[in-house]
């Protein structure tokens, strides 16, 4: 197995299938922005203003197959590509799953039936929200990350301390520059025109969100692993902070626009210049 001829390339496959191709003790940091199991329906379409019974709120309905499972299905999908990323990750690198409340369970309990140890629960804290149009309950505000990683008992991973304490964060009012990093991360969820110049996916996350992950739990030249690859926001961020990448999508549509949006990478898009990464 070859991990060569798939670096920097978006890979048209099933992640469970594409990451059994990759060597085991491999990759340096997984990124995994996996279906929440949102969407109740098959229809396409989607709507910020759709409230989903007994799901908490407004979300933003994606009403795609590729997020429509059942509990069980979900459960068994979650640990396939977990423990194919599990074997894949070096002692040294770590993992972070991306989810709410309707999915981050089914996450939590899977890394701990692996034994991925949790390194951190991050809240990232949605400031601009859409309000809830029901009045029937509060306005979800927050997703939730899980930051794991796998070392037999050890404590290896890397962590970019420097960076969480001193980096440029002048966008998130709950960061003091000096101070050290909570687990509450402010960032706004806007994406800015050049995020969305190829077109935009339905549960895109914004570039700075990336940037952070990648900044603490990375180096320059690593491999990042990306199994849902969307739009390509993690893949875009990867190639700005000059670590490579290997990621799969399973739509076509996605493909492209991820693909565009790597290969027009444009300076202004980033973060302003932070020695501490
Ligand atoms: C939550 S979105 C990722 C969004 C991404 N973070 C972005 O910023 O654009 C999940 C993506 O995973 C893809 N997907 C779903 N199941 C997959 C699978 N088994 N293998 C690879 N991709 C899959 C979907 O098509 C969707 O584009």
């Amino acid at each position: 197995m070859q991990i060569e001829k798939s670096l920097n390339s978006i890979i048209h496959q099933d992640c469970v299938d594409g990451m059994k191709a990759l060597p085991d003790s491999s990759i340096d940091l997984i990124i995994a922005d996996p279906p929440y199991n949102l969407s109740k329906g098959n229809k396409w379409g989607w709507d910020k203003s759709v409230e989903l019974k007994g799901m908490g709120g407004v979300w933003n309905k994606v009403m795609e197959d590729w997020d429509c499972m059942g509990l069980s299905e979900y459960f068994n999908f979650t640990l396939a590509w977990l423990t194919e990323a599990k074997r894949l990750l070096k002692p040294t690198g770590s993992i972070w799953v991306y989810g709410t409340y309707h999915n981050i369970g089914v996450i939590n309990f899977v890394f701990q039936l692996l034994g991925i140890e949790i390194i951190n629960e991050v809240v990232w804290y949605k400031r601009n929200s859409f309000p809830n149009l029901s009045g029937r309950r509060l306005t979800a505000s927050h997703e939730t990350l899980l930051w794991g990683h796998y070392g037999k008992g050890k404590r290896k991973y890397f962590f970019n301390y420097p960076y969480t304490k001193n980096g440029d964060f002048a966008e998130d009012l709950l960061k003091k520059k000096g101070k050290q990093m909570r687990t509450v991360w402010d960032i706004p969820n806007n994406k800015t025109k050049v995020e969305r110049k190829y077109g935009s996916h339905p549960t895109q996350k914004p570039i700075r969100i990336a940037d952070r992950i990648i900044s603490i739990a990375s180096k320059p030249g690593d491999v990042c692993l990306i199994p849902f690859c969307g739009s390509g926001t993690e893949c875009v961020a990867a190639k700005m902070l000059d670590r490579r990448y290997i990621a799969f999508e399973i739509s076509e549509e996605y493909i492209k626009l991820a693909k565009e949006r790597v290969e027009f990478t444009e300076p202004d898009l980033f973060v302003k210049g932070d020695e501490s990464r």
